[in-house]
C-alpha cells in the first residue's frame, strides 16, 4: 500500500469587481479585438481598495474546508502559492491561516514559482503527506497582479487578473496503481538563465520598491508552448498514460493560443480542454485552481477522473501533475 493525496474539497473566490477590455480600451491605447484575437481575454476580476490577497486565498479556502467537510483546525499544512503576498513577510499562508481561525500550531507556508506556483505547491503539500508528515492540506493559489501591474504598459497590462483558488487534500491509501484516487505524479522545473524574460524590476533587496511586472512576451509565448508540451509529456511517461487516457486537461490560463497549441501538440481534443482565460485572464497562481474549481462545478470534473495539470511562469519555472479526482 501506498499514501496519496486525495482531493477532498475545492473553493474558488474572485472579487466582485469585474474590468472588460472595452472598459480597458478607454483608458490606455489598446481595444477588444486585440486582446481577445491576441490572447482571448473578455474581462478580468479586479480587486477593491484594501481587498488583499490573504483576504482571496481565505475565501477561497473557507469554500474548500466546507467542500471537504472539515474544519480549519483539521488541517495540517497550508502552502500558500503567491508571487503578491500582502507583505513581504510573514508568509501570507500565516496570514491565511490566522484568518481561518486555526489554533493548531499546524505548518504554513508560501511557495513562490509565480504562475507554475500551484503546481510547485500541489508537489510540496503531497511531498508532505507521502512521508506521513500531514495528513491533511490546503493548497492555495492567490494572486493579486493588479498590484503590481504597469498600468501603461498595454502589452502587459490588459493580461492579468486577481483571483484565488484551493483544494483540500486528505491522505489515503492506495495500491500504487494509476486506479488511486490522488496525485499521480508531478513533475518541477526551473532555468533561472530565463529571469529577463518575465519578471518583477523590484524587491526588497534591490529596489526596496515592490514593482511591476515586465515581459518579453513573444519570448515568453515561445517558451510555454515548448516547455509546457515538454513537461506534460514527462508526466504521461512516468505513468504510462496516454493523453487519451486523460479526461480533462486543465493548463494554467495564459493565453488562449498557448492553451490551443499544447492541447494540439499533446493530442487532446478541444472539448477535454478547460478555458477560463476569457472570464479570469491570467490569474498566476491561481488560475489552475480557478479553472478547477469551474470545471468540478459546473459537474465537467466528476470523482475517478484523470485531470492533468501544467504551468509555466517567471523564473523560469515550469511543470505538470496527473491526478485521479
Ligand atoms: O503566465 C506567465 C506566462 N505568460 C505568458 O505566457 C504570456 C506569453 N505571451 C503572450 O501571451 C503573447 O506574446 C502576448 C499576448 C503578450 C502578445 O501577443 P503577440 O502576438 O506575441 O504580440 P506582440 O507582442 O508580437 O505584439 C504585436 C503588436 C505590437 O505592435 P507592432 O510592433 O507589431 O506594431 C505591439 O506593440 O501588438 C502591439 N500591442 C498591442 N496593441 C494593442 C501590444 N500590446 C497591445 C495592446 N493593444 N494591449
Amino acid at each position: 500500500m501506498v499514501r496519496r493525496s486525495i482531493v477532498a474539497g475545492i473553493g474558488a473566490y474572485l472579487p466582485d469587481r469585474v474590468v472588460t477590455n472595452a472598459e480597458l480600451a478607454e483608458r490606455i491605447d489598446t481595444s477588444d479585438e486585440w486582446i481577445q484575437e491576441r490572447s482571448g481575454i473578455q474581462q478580468r476580476h479586479i480587486v477593491a481598495d484594501g481587498e488583499m490577497t490573504s483576504d482571496l486565498a481565505t475565501a477561497a479556502a473557507q469554500r474548500a474546508l466546507a467542500a471537504a467537510g472539515l474544519e480549519p483546525d483539521d488541517i495540517g499544512i497550508i502552502v500558500v502559492a503567491t508571487s503578491t503576498p500582502d507583505e513581504t513577510f510573514p508568509a501570507t499562508a500565516t496570514v491565511v491561516q490566522s484568518k481561518l481561525g486555526c489554533a493548531n500550531g499546524s505548518m504554513g507556508f508560501d511557495v513562490q514559482a509565480v504562475c507554475s506556483g500551484f503546481v510547485f505547491a500541489l508537489a510540496t503539500a503531497d511531498n508532505f503527506i507521502k512521508v506521513g508528515q500531514a495528513d491533511t492540506a490546503l493548497v492555495i493559489g492567490a494572486e493579486t497582479f493588479s498590484k503590481i501591474l504597469d498600468w501603461e504598459d498595454r502589452s502587459t497590462c490588459v493580461l492579468f487578473g486577481d483571483g484565488a483558488g484551493a483544494v483540500v487534500l486528505k491522505a489515503g491509501e492506495g495500491d500504487g496503481s494509476n486506479a488511486d484516487r490522488g496525485i499521480l505524479s508531478t513533475h518541477l522545473h526551473s532555468d533561472g538563465r530565463l529571469h529577463d524574460l518575465l519578471y518583477v524590476d523590484g524587491g526588497p533587496s534591490s529596489t526596496g520598491q515592490v514593482g511591476h511586472l515586465r515581459m518579453e512576451g513573444r519570448e515568453v509565448f515561445k517558451h510555454a508552448v515548448t516547455k509546457m508540451s515538454a513537461v506534460t509529456i514527462e508526466a504521461l511517461e512516468a505513468t504510462g498514460l496516454k493523453a487519451d487516457e486523460i479526461d480533462w486537461f486543465v493548463p494554467h490560463q495564459a493565453n488562449r493560443r498557448i492553451i490551443d497549441g499544447t492541447a494540439r501538440k499533446l493530442g487532446i481534443t478541444g472539448e477535454r480542454v478547460v478555458v477560463t482565460i476569457d472570464q479570469h485572464a491570467n490569474t498566476s497562481a491561481a488560475s489552475i485552481p480557478l479553472a478547477l474549481s469551474v470545471a468540478v462545478e459546473d459537474k465537467r470534473i466528476q470523482e475517478g477522473n484523470l485531470v492533468l495539470l501544467e504551468a509555466m511562469g517567471g523564473g523560469l519555472t515550469w511543470g505538470s501533475g496527473i491526478v485521479r479526482w
